[in-house]
């Protein structure tokens, strides 16, 4: 979780452990459409929304962000199973985990051809440690301090922001039939510190002085399928409990979800974590996801990395009643209810809020995350237009149910806001960036930007 200038900043992690980011961008030259020369006026206007609400221009909030530090070495993926003798694997297959350098080939046949981001437990250290050592000797490789909460305010003072380069997939080294809009990560990691929350305890007490107003839990995602005794992870989890419930009402919970498999993991988050925050970041694969597990169903391993808008508000409707349900009929002790989900998609932004809640700003912040979509991706704080590219559907319907409403995309009003029930919805085309620098850490940075302008 990256946090821009303007705000008072705890980041909490332990910087122990590598993790290797592979990466398979691939972007077709863009074609300049009609939709694209409305690219300007939809630019001025979402940076005109993203002004509305200047973070600057208020005293700084204090936000505390948790878990999870790491090295990063990002590389291409294809070149480095090349080198390690195992080109993706034709035979694309899911695994919980990697245990060996064929079971890598096929995951990461598995998620490349979609684009879908994901990220896995290697259990065989001989391996990992082989992968490391491959990733050093490739030309082009990239070396950052990485994972959701690098130690950035440290003791010290030094850390750095996690930063990482999008390798373009070299020509020929593509399989299959690749959508126009492809963009892949799949991280790998072994880590031994992390899974354990190791920071936890520090971050206890320091949290007692710096008294946030915002909290953020992430990087939970190091804890999937790694190898716990028995009972262990749920006394970790507990523990992480313990620590959400007692914030004071004065500063809010955020978690933001991750590429989560374990079906054991996922039950105690949703048991533990998930009703201890006010507000969820996650992205198109995390939702349906967490939506079926909450459902009483099994994970999903691959979902639609471009969903239309309609099928994600959908979702995002389902997981607040469903949260909210639980929240009434069973509160766990220092339970709060959800009041904030965001959703980001490579296409949109979408957050809903409800109404009468602390959290303000939400047009503002959904073009905030918008633009800071394609800031990271293209890595850059001005955003070229030259280098983005709209493609949201020029209107949009805002349920898959029969006869909703369709909102056209104006390009000087590209925000679309609107209350229903008891909450409001917004949702703001990305002027996706069409010259990837980078691609990690985009999630976590575009969720940051969001809850920024609204505490
Ligand atoms: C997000 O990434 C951009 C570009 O790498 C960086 O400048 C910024 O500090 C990061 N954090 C936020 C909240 O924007
Ligand atoms: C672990 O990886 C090494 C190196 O790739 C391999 O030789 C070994 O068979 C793997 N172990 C298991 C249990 O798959
Ligand atoms: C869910 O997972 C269980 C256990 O892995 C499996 O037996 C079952 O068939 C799965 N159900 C569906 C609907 O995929």
């Amino acid at each position: 979780m990256e946090l821009g200038s303007g705000v008072s900043l705890m980041k909490y992690g332990t910087v122990l452990s590598f993790v290797i980011v592979i990466l398979a961008c691939w972007y077709r030259t863009p074609v300049r459409d009609a939709l694209d020369t409305r690219l300007d006026k939809v630019l001025s206007s979402l940076l005109r929304a993203e002004r509305k609400a200047d973070v600057n221009s208020f005293a700084r909030p204090r936000v505390a962000v948790g878990f999870g530090g790491c090295v990063d070495i990002i590389v291409d993926g294809v070149t480095l199973l090349n080198k390690i003798g195992l080109p993706p694997s034709d035979r694309p297959l899911h695994h919980d985990y990697i245990e060996n350098a064929l079971q890598l080939s096929e995951s990461f046949a598995y998620f490349f051809p979609p684009g879908a981001a994901s990220e896995r437990f290697v259990m065989n250290d001989t391996l990992f440690s082989q992968l490391v050592e491959a990733s050093r000797e490739l030309p082009g490789n990239r070396w950052t301090v990485g994972g959701n909460a690098p130690v950035m305010a440290g003791p010290h003072g030094t850390g750095g922001l996690r930063r990482a380069a999008g390798g373009q997939l070299q020509p020929g080294a593509q399989r299959g039939p690749v959508p126009a809009h492809h963009r892949g990560r799949y991280i790998i990691h072994s880590d031994d510190h992390n899974p354990y929350l190791a920071s936890i305890e520090d971050f206890e007490q320091k949290l007692q002085n710096f008294q946030p107003e915002l909290l953020v839990v992430g990087g939970l995602q190091m804890m999937d399928n790694f190898p716990f005794k028995q009972g262990e992870r749920e006394a970790l989890l507990g523990r992480l409990a313990r620590l959400l419930s007692s914030a004071g009402p004065e500063t809010d919970v955020h978690f933001e979800m991750a590429s989560f498999v374990d079906e054991g993991l996922l039950a105690e988050l949703l048991r533990l974590v998930v009703p201890l925050a006010d507000s969820l970041g996650m992205n198109e694969q995390e939702l349906p996801n967490l939506l079926s597990v909450l459902r009483g169903g099994n994970v999903t391993v691959l979902s639609d990395p471009n969903p239309r808008v309609a099928t994600v508000l959908d979702q995002m409707r389902e997981l607040y009643r469903l949260a909210n349900a639980r929240h009434r009929d069973a509160p766990p002790p220092g339970g709060r209810p959800l009041t904030r989900l965001h959703v980001h998609t490579l296409a949109f932004q979408a957050i809903i809020v409800t109404r009468g809640s602390q959290w303000k700003n939400t047009m503002s912040a959904t073009a905030k995350a918008s633009l800071t979509a394609n800031r990271h991706v293209c890595g850059s704080s001005d955003i070229n237009p030259g280098k983005a590219k709209l493609i949201m559907d020029e209107s949009f319907s805002i349920s898959r149910r029969e006869g909703s409403q369709r909102i056209p995309l104006e390009e000087t009003r590209p925000v679309s806001c609107w209350d229903e029930d008891d909450y409001q919805i917004c949702v703001a085309p990305v002027l996706v960036c069409t010259e990837v620098f980078q691609t990690a850490g985009g999630g976590d940075n575009i969720s940051a930007a969001g809850l920024v302008l609204q505490i």
